[in-house]
């Protein structure tokens, strides 16, 4: 049975509350767990929602803003649900200089999403990344675990339509 819990700034089934609570179980709930609690929830959902960033804030007692603040000081924690392929476009200083930039602009006009975002169909995710350890390749775009390289916005259309 859902049992819906409405809180001031939060709505939860019964069920989603209490994997919140299970998911907190092994903490003290001191400030110094916010990072380590971060990164268990993405591990968990997969992202930061606003309901786990607001459940996170009444646990530790410490503002949203606060945890926001702290979150996006690291790159590694993600604000939207991923989609089901994520497509990571290099910006390093090899990629760059090789036509990242562009490249990350095709991606976003082709896809219609801004960087750190989910498409409207939940099909891409897409990010920026410093590196992706693979610089004589360069440019370089990563798409789930493939690295395509030495790409150019002419190939670009024809390999986003292999993922559906
Ligand atoms: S700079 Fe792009 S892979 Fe290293």
């Amino acid at each position: 049975m859902n049992t819906e819990i409405t809180r001031a700034g939060s709505s939860l089934n019964q069920e989603e509350h209490q994997s919140f609570h299970d998911l907190f179980e092994a903490y003290n709930g001191h400030e110094g767990d916010l990072v380590p609690l971060l990164q268990k929830t993405q591990e968990k959902y997969g992202y930061l929602s606003q309901e786990a960033i607001n459940e996170i804030s009444r646990f530790l007692k410490i503002s949203e803003n606060q945890i926001f603040g702290v979150a996006t000081f690291y790159s590694q924690f993600r604000f939207n649900a991923p989609g089901r392929h994520s497509i990571k476009v290099c910006l390093g200083t090899a990629c760059h200089v090789r036509g990242g930039q562009v490249l990350g602009e095709a991606v976003g006009r082709e896809l219609d999403v801004l960087p750190g975002e989910t498409t409207d169909d939940k099909r891409f995710d897409f990010q920026r990344v410093a590196c992706l350890g693979c610089c004589a390749l360069a440019p370089v775009i990563q798409i789930d675990s493939d690295i395509h390289s030495r790409m150019s916005v002419i190939r670009l259309k024809g390999i986003l339509e292999k993922y559906e």
